[in-house]
């Protein structure tokens, strides 16, 4: 069925397709009887749970950034059986991002490429709707997947004032999420990544430590940083060597600059997904578990497009691991049948 519905809406613009799919997403919500049916449906049968920073996961396969920015279909996307979601980007100030077209597929490669820029709502009106969700939370039967928030700055913030601007959003939007990661890896916002320099990642860390350790009593909330897969073997190492003093754990990675895996006469610029960077960002997971050791977290995502993907960046170190790309060519069946992929 999600065939036939595919087949539509690649035909329209795909930043259209995606507000259409968020639309419908954010109505389910509203008919409980319609969730309950999608969740019997769409939830995998295997339990392969695993617990990372206290939370408990009831399978390592999350919804990575970027597709609920504004944390408006987080139920139904739990329906659909995610082991976790993670929100945002979410920035202080809300923004509306780069003009469009935006988002560009390349069905071929099972790769899409987008230029977003942070459009999002802001960190009230998302803080609002993670609250309520945790309000609601409260009077269900099973524990929910957790939610974690990935945050960033506005793009006329400059790097002088970038710490400030991550801990100020993170003190509205932190204290309703099970978890934040910390994004300086967007290639869409410009000079973003050059805050992977370790004193300027140490400078976001310690802001950040400093809000939580104000936040009311509760229990832990992670930090993690999400790192581009653009980066040399001596980046790699410093950023692991910052995280590993004062975050909880590495997002590995978010979108490549490297577009050669797509004919130059159809590409556009902006941060390139799915299979073709798979091989890339699972290298640099790989490289970051030899630096951190066994037992610091780290999340995989890039490039998981079926179970033997999803299999080897387990395999490459990840402790959970997320997918973008892969659901949106996959549809709404593709967690159920990777999670079952996995647990045979
Ligand atoms: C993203 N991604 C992303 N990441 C992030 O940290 N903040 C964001 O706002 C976004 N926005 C976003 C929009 C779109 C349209 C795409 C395709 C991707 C990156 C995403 O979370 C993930 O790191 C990469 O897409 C790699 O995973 P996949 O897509 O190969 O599974």
């Amino acid at each position: 069925m999600y065939d036939a519905l595919r087949s539509i809406l690649f035909h329209a613009d795909a930043e259209a397709a995606h507000e259409l799919a968020m639309w419908q997403l954010q109505r389910i919500q509203g008919i409980p009887p319609l969730l309950d049916a999608i969740r019997a449906h769409c939830r995998p049968r295997a339990r392969v749970s695993r617990t990372v920073w206290g939370l408990r996961f009831a399978n390592p396969l999350g919804l990575a950034a970027g597709f609920d920015k504004n944390a408006t279909a987080i139920e139904a996307l739990e329906a659909l059986g995610f082991g976790f979601i993670e929100v945002g980007t979410v920035t202080l100030r809300p923004q509306p991002g780069n003009p469009p077209p935006r988002i560009f597929r390349f069905p071929r490669q099972k790769a899409l490429v987008n230029r977003l820029g942070f459009n999002n709502d802001g960190a009230e009106r998302v803080a609002e709707r993670l609250r309520l969700r945790v309000e609601r939370r409260g009077t269900s039967v099973e524990p929910p997947p957790p939610v974690f928030v990935n945050v960033g700055k506005n793009r006329d913030v400059d790097a002088a004032a970038a710490a400030e601007a991550y801990a100020a959003c993170y003190r509205i939007v932190g204290p309703w999420a099970d978890g934040t990661v910390v994004n300086v890896s967007s290639p869409n916002t410009p000079n973003l990544r050059d805050l992977q320099r370790p004193w300027q990642l140490r400078e976001i860390l310690d802001a950040l430590g400093a809000a939580r350790a104000r936040f009311p009593a509760g229990p832990f909330r992670p930090i993690l940083v999400k790192i581009a897969p653009d980066l040399e073997l001596r980046q790699i190492e410093a950023i692991a060597s910052v995280c590993v003093e004062l975050a909880d754990g590495i997002v590995a990675t978010n979108t490549t600059l490297d577009h050669g895996s797509i004919p130059p006469d159809e590409d556009a610029p902006g941060g390139l997904s799915g299979a073709p960077l798979f091989e890339r960002s699972t290298a640099v997971l790989q490289e970051l578990r030899g630096l951190v050791g066994p037992r610091y977290p780290l999340v995989g995502v890039g490039g998981i497009v079926d179970s033997g993907s999803a299999r080897a960046k387990l395999a490459a170190g990840a402790d959970l691991i997320q997918t973008y790309t892969g659901f949106v060519y996959g549809g709404p069946l593709f967690v159920r049948r990777i999670v079952e992929e996995l647990a045979a």
